[in-house]
């Protein structure tokens, strides 16, 4: 089919192709997009150096300063600049810097990490919700499609009353992850268990907070299958439990491009949004890493999803049951122009160029 427009002169011939490292059986991949402008948003635009790591929703097309699904708190925010710049004057940064990470020898699940997930600042969003809905702090919490545990990890860091289980069909991401993520933390395998079992099984413990986090959901493309999957949540829910999840949207979602984004730990992440078809709403993307020394790690998560809209989410979680199903929108920062991580409830959302939002769904 032709393409009407697009912002990707190679978007057509990369579909389907250059997925060699490609983990078709993963999820999303919370893509902390670029600071980059609408102009630039063509193939291979450039992160402003030193933007924000967080900052989720940007809030005019063309003069943002940080992007889409990255979430997090102004604190955070404000932490990371100080800390980029107290960094600058010790060591050499820019290009020439020498850093660990080249395509021979870095590990895609450690760059996934650095470059995607925000597993502060979503406990801090799960742990500040259910205490306001329940006037309580949640204990018990279960991630699916947790990959790594990452988010595990942070979890039982907050509280030693703290446990976890997470729930993923790939040993890889699972194995890495327990022998790297829970350094430091008491007995963490007494207390987070990693089950290798589809997300539509039950819990051992109900849990209080289930969260899918970075939209790994969206690998459910038809509507029985998600009601299917809501289903099973709401019914392995403990009775006042929540189930928070995330999705992005805005209409540079649908954009064939790429967007880059330096991370200060030494390399680039590329967010490729290869394709989407809106007949069906078939989406494909892509992360690519590039590295100082040239080298590229080309399709390290491959991703194949429906891109899928809010409201019509929103109607499939309160049809599998759920008895309040609302959306948290991120506010504006000073700059008037990106996210400040905080967010609120909202009933009608903001129109914004990229925007991620978390749906908090009660049983
Ligand atoms: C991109 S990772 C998500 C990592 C991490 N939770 C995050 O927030 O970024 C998606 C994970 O979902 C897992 N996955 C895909 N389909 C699944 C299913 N039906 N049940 C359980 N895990 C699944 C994959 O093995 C992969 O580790």
């Amino acid at each position: 089919m032709a393409k009407k427009t697009s912002s990707r002169a190679d978007s057509t011939a990369s579909f389907g192709a250059g997925t060699a490292l490609a983990d078709a059986g993963e999820a999303p991949a919370a893509k902390k997009r670029s600071s980059t402008t609408k102009a630039s948003t063509t193939k291979a635009s450039t992160t402003k150096a030193g933007a924000a790591k967080k900052g989720a929703t940007k809030k005019k097309a063309g003069r943002s300063a940080a992007s889409s699904a990255e979430k997090g708190t102004s604190r955070k925010n404000a932490a990371k600049k100080r800390a980029a710049k107290k960094g600058a004057g010790k060591k050499k940064s820019g290009r020439g810097a020498k850093t660990k990470y080249t395509a021979k020898t870095a590990d895609r699940h450690e760059l996934y990490q650095l470059s995607v997930q925000s597993p502060d600042a979503d406990v801090d969003f799960l742990v500040k919700t259910y205490r306001k809905l329940r006037g309580q702090k949640p204990t018990h919490l279960r991630e699916d499609f947790c990959g790594t545990g990452y988010l595990m990890a942070e979890w039982l860091r907050r509280n030693d009353a703290n446990t976890a289980e997470g729930y993923d069909i790939d040993p890889d991401p699972v194995e890495w992850g327990k022998a790297r993520n829970f350094e430091g933390i008491e007995d963490p395998f007494e207390r987070a268990h990693f089950h290798l079992e589809d997300v539509r099984e039950p819990s051992r413990v109900a849990p209080q907070v289930r969260t899918a986090p970075n939209f790994s959901w969206m690998i459910f493309t038809d509507r029985p299958t998600l009601l299917s999957y809501f289903k099973a949540v709401h019914a392995d829910l403990a009775a006042d439990g929540l189930f928070i999840f995330d999705i992005y949207g805005g209409f540079e979602a649908f954009e064939e491009m790429e967007e880059t984004r330096r991370i200060p730990a030494g390399f680039t992440y590329v967010w490729d949004q290869v394709s989407y078809h809106p007949a069906t709403g078939d989406y494909h993307c892509r992360i690519h890493f590039r590295f100082k020394d040239g080298t590229k790690l080309k399709s390290a998560f491959d991703y194949r999803w429906r891109l899928w809209n809010l409201p019509e989410v929103v109607d499939i979680a309160r049809e599998a049951g759920f008895s309040a199903v609302d959306s948290y929108w991120e506010g504006t920062d000073e700059d008037g122009e990106s996210g400040n991580g905080e967010f609120k409830k909202h009933a009608k959302g903001e129109n914004c160029p990229a925007w991620v939002t978390y749906v908090v769904a009660q049983k």
